[in-house]
Formats: structure tokens, sequence, C-alpha cells
């Protein structure tokens, strides 16, 4: 299992330099991820959030009696809470991240606003296949609810596992997930670049973490903030470019970065409804509903098993 120094060594390594974008997330991370979702360009928080709202008694039908509701990538929670209330007995809550701290904090406050509710936050990093921090009991009605288009940092072949494993490891009897949607480029490329630059301090993130965690050198000032639209691959990526020759130390092991060189941290797909329907049917989920909003921007799909 590959700690972050390690993956850190062979991202820098490599000939195409490369970063996890899961090394965004501490609680720095997590806050700058939030100050994105309130931006005016960031569209697709505020799109599935109307989404949710708009549908949340059907949401909830769809889920039925005594779920058993797991979240990977949970973040600040807020989606979950549209349509808690209107679920039927729910049995429990398992909110799952990355940013621990940040999750355990956010905990706090749902704790206090559904007293009713049994939480139970777990650190668990998605990308490893490493055993569940819970129990999972096939005959529960497990549902899973996977907004925000995480799914879409996922390289396609990834993301075909990661439904397959949801089904064969969660025991997930149906999906609740949001997916971005392929649209004009501009929209696209300003939400992930942003007038105010929060969406940089984000990216940046990565090589604040390399200094702090892992005693490196790097001059944040030495890099720009790219997000680039990838038309073949249909999908937003960003990118650290190196404005000159820089030396960078990470725990004693040297890297030489070049002038516009860059390090790509994360991409962001983008689906049709007809590409996602292939995908999930690859992972062996049928779309049951999909709710999209009048402009076309995001949508929501509930999966069950085919
Ligand atoms: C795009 S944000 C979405 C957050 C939230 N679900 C939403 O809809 O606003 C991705 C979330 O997944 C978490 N995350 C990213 N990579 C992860 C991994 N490998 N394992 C667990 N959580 C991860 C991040 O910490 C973050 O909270």
């Amino acid at each position: 299992m590959k700690s972050f120094l390690q993956e850190v060594s062979l991202g820098l390594s490599k000939k195409n330099k490369k970063l996890n974008s899961k090394w965004f997330y501490d609680f720095h991370g997590s806050k700058l991820f939030e100050q994105i979702t309130e931006l005016e360009e960031y569209y697709p928080t505020r799109t599935e959030i109307k989404i949710l709202k708009d549908n949340k008694i059907e949401i909830a039908n769809k889920i039925g009696k005594s779920a058993t509701l797991i979240e990977p990538g949970a973040g600040d929670i807020k989606k979950i809470a549209i349509f808690l209330d209107s679920l039927d007995k729910p049995k429990k809550y398992i909110p799952l991240d990355i940013s621990e701290d940040y999750m355990t904090k956010i905990s706090k406050g749902f704790k206090r606003k559904f007293p009713k509710v049994a939480i139970t936050p777990k650190a668990y990093d998605f990308s490893r296949n490493s055993k569940l921090p819970f129990k999972v009991n096939s005959s529960e009605n497990i549902v899973i609810f996977f907004p925000g288009s995480t799914l879409g940092n996922f390289e396609k072949k990834d993301a075909i596992k990661f439904l397959k494993m949801l089904k064969s490891k969660f025991k997930a009897k149906m999906i609740i997930i949001g997916v971005d949607l392929i649209k004009d480029i501009p929209t696209l490329i300003s939400a992930y670049d942003d007038k105010k630059g929060v969406t940089a301090k984000f990216n940046k993130n990565i090589l604040r973490r390399i200094n702090t965690e892992l005693g490196g050198n790097i001059d944040l000032n030495s890099y720009k903030h790219l997000a680039i639209y990838n038309k073949s691959k249909k999908r937003i990526e960003m990118r650290l470019k190196c404005k000159k020759n820089s030396n960078i130390k990470v725990n004693g092991s040297k890297y030489l970065i070049k002038k516009n060189e860059e390090i790509h941290t994360e991409n962001s797909h983008k689906y049709s409804i007809k590409s996602f329907k292939n995908l999930a049917n690859k992972a062996g989920w049928k779309i049951k509903k999909t709710w999209v909003d009048k402009k076309k921007l995001f949508s929501v799909h509930c999966l069950d098993p085919r």
C-alpha cells in the first residue's frame, strides 16, 4: 500500500509528472473545496442541490425503508441532509472520506442536526482495495449515495471497477449518483479556473502538503494553475505548470522540474446520459431513473443492479 511519500516520489519521477487528486484533501484542502462549491462559476454543486431538492420525495421513495446509507467521499455532508428527513426510518448513515479531520468536525454538526439518525463517520481511501472500516450485512437495504460527480475523477476503467466494487464489496442494492454533463467548453473551464483564484489555491494545496508533510522545499509561486478541456477524453484536466527550472527536494530526494513542465493533478470526466448509461451497464448496473436540471448541466441517477 503506497503512502503519500511513495506516491509523490513515483509521480514526480515520471516523464509525464502526475499526482493523484486525492492528495488535495487535508483539512485545508477540504475547506478550499467547500469555498469552490460556493463560487459563481462552479455550477455543479448548486445545480445538483436543486435537482435533489426538487426530487427528494421521489428519491426517498426509490431508496425505501430502513436504508443503510453509505456516502464515499462525503465531504461537507450537505447533500444527504436534503432528503434525509423524507426517508422512511433510515437505519444508519456512514460517511466515508480520506479527509479525516474535516469529516470528524463536520459530523459533529450533523449529529446535532439529525440526532435520530445513527451516524458513524469513517476514514477510508476508496482508491485502495482495502478492507471496509465497517461490517456489511447483505440482508440490509444498503444504498450508496455518491454525489458531487466524484466518479468523474476516476479514469473510465477505474470508474467501472469502483461501481462493480460497490456491489461486490459494499453489497449495495442501489446507487444514487451525481454525474456532471458534457457542455460548452467556456462554462466548463471557468468552473475549474475561477476569477478569485480559489481553485488555483486548491490545486496548489497538493504542493503545500508536500512541503508541510514531507519536508519539501517547493516555491508555490513558481507554479501556474491550469484547467484544460481534453476534447477526446471529454474531461477537464487540472495541471500545475512550472514557470522556471526548479530543483525540488522531498524527504532528501531531488527532482528536476523543467521550465514549462506540467504536473497533472486532476481529471474530471464529463458524461452524456448515454455515455454514463453505457459505463453503468458495463459495471453491472442499470439506470432506473435520471433527473436533470432545465439547462441540462448536471444529472442525478438512481442505479439498480442488472
Ligand atoms: C469532488 S469532492 C465531493 C464532495 C461531496 N461529496 C460533494 O458532493 O460536494 C470529493 C470528495 O471525495 C473525497 N475523496 C477524494 N478522494 C478520495 C479517496 N481516494 N477516498 C476517500 N475519499 C476521497 C474528498 O475528500 C472530497 O470530500
